[in-house]
């Protein structure tokens, strides 16, 4: 990287819960803020933030070091290494839950934390927002990225401002086959839709200008993937830019003001409602959530994060927050049915497959269903009577 270039690294990991999972102990900030401040004093990043949204440690980085760079991936390693000393001695719930390896190999990634980073030039006034969540999973940010990138009813730049007209390129990641595929927007919206509307298979890692210059950036790890078993949601993190050639801060905060259905809240395992809310309220409870956002706000300045803004703490977002509570009761009412509950085969990590392997013999074979195959062959043309 050039040397006026600066990189955002926004990095978190559940190292213990304060109360239960819907929290996080004020020591969890104290420790990390202490380990960072000395990497600043000792010029090895330029700037930090921590913060927490429900009951993830979020670390907000900024350093001259490039992406996935082992100075900075080792720090983060070493500051929750250190929180969750902390949060074993104060035996908070589950203390280095995100934690899943004892060797850390220079890189972050694959490792339990979530990462979002991106590099670029800072222009004479930058300004960006995190967006962290807790209770859901790394897809989240699809609808809320298509909205914001191409979506001309939530961002009017993309009509009426030179500087967004072009569109915006999604990078998309298949969670599963782990590869990645560009859509150029808005030629290819229709194609991008068919992937990113299925977030728990595709997930939009970044989003570029049309020259190629980076806009957003998401973490993408599915912690279940990484883990092989249930091990927490992966409660997910995202920078953007704003303002100028790219949607202004209020475009970018505007797909919030509905709340949309994601999968997460009670043991990772339900479909519920994404509310914004302010740092005060960020906190997860009714039935281990809802699942909760919270969006700091920097001006950029030489690296350093002047900031943050609580930019959800605004009565401007209070409709989406009544929404949220009344989508969350709707959908409490269906119990352990879906659509509540997530559909089977996204409960691989839970009891169901193993109630399901243990009552395999009970099946009795009822033969061939009546009609054949049970499907209705349908002819090209045929209308129903
Ligand atoms: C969801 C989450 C919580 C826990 C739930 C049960 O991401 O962290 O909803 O899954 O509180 O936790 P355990 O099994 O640890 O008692
Ligand atoms: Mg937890
Ligand atoms: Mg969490």
């Amino acid at each position: 990287m050039s040397a006026d270039e600066i990189t955002v690294s926004v990095i978190k990991a559940d190292v213990g819960g304060w109360v239960g999972h819907s929290s996080i102990h004020p020591d969890l900030i104290d420790a990390a803020e202490e380990h960072l401040d000395s990497a600043k004093t000792n010029e090895r990043i330029e700037d930090y933030h921590v913060t927490h949204c429900g009951d993830d440690l979020n670390l907000i980085i900024t350093h001259r070091q490039g992406n996935d760079s082992d100075i900075c991936h080792g720090l983060a390693w070493r500051v929750f290494e250190a929180c969750t000393e902390v949060a074993k001695g104060l035996k908070l719930y589950g203390a280095g839950q995100d934690l899943l390896s004892d060797a850390f190999s220079g890189n972050v990634r694959g490792m339990g934390p979530g990462v979002a980073e991106m590099t670029f030039t800072e222009r004479p006034a930058e300004p960006i927002v995190v967006f962290m969540a807790d209770k859901t999973s790394a897809g989240a940010w699809n609808l809320p990225l298509y909205r914001m990138f191409a979506d001309p009813f939530n961002t009017a730049g993309l009509v009426i401002s030179p500087g967004l007209h072009q569109g915006f390129q999604f990078q998309v990641l298949d969670v599963h086959k782990n590869r990645q595929i560009t859509f150029k927007c808005p030629e290819e919206l229709y194609d991008l839709l068919v992937f990113i509307g299925a977030p728990a298979k595709y997930t939009v890692q970044h989003v570029l200008n049309a020259e190629g210059e980076i806009a957003a950036a998401s973490s993408t790890e599915r912690l279940s993937l990484v883990a092989g078993q249930y091990v927490g949601k992966d409660d997910p993190v995202c920078v953007i830019r704003c303002q100028s050639q790219f949607p202004a801060v209020g475009e970018i905060l505007e797909p919030f003001s509905h709340p949309i259905i994601v999968e997460g809240w009670m043991r990772g395992s339900h479909h519920g409602p994404l509310m914004p809310v302010s740092m005060k309220h960020s906190q997860c409870t009714r039935f281990d959530g809802p699942p909760r956002v919270v969006a700091l706000g920097f001006q950029l300045a030489d690296g350093k994060l002047i900031g943050p803004r609580d930019m959800f703490d605004d009565p401007a977002f209070d409709d989406a927050r009544r929404e949220a509570s009344e989508l969350a009761t709707h959908l409490r009412r269906h119990g352990p049915f879906e659509p509540h509950r997530l559909p089977m085969d996204e409960m691989e990590y839970t009891t169901l497959p193993q109630v399901a392997e243990r009552l395999e013999g009970r099946w009795e074979d009822m033969g061939e269903p009546a009609h054949g195959d049970g499907k209705k062959e349908v002819k090209a043309g045929a209308v129903d009577d």
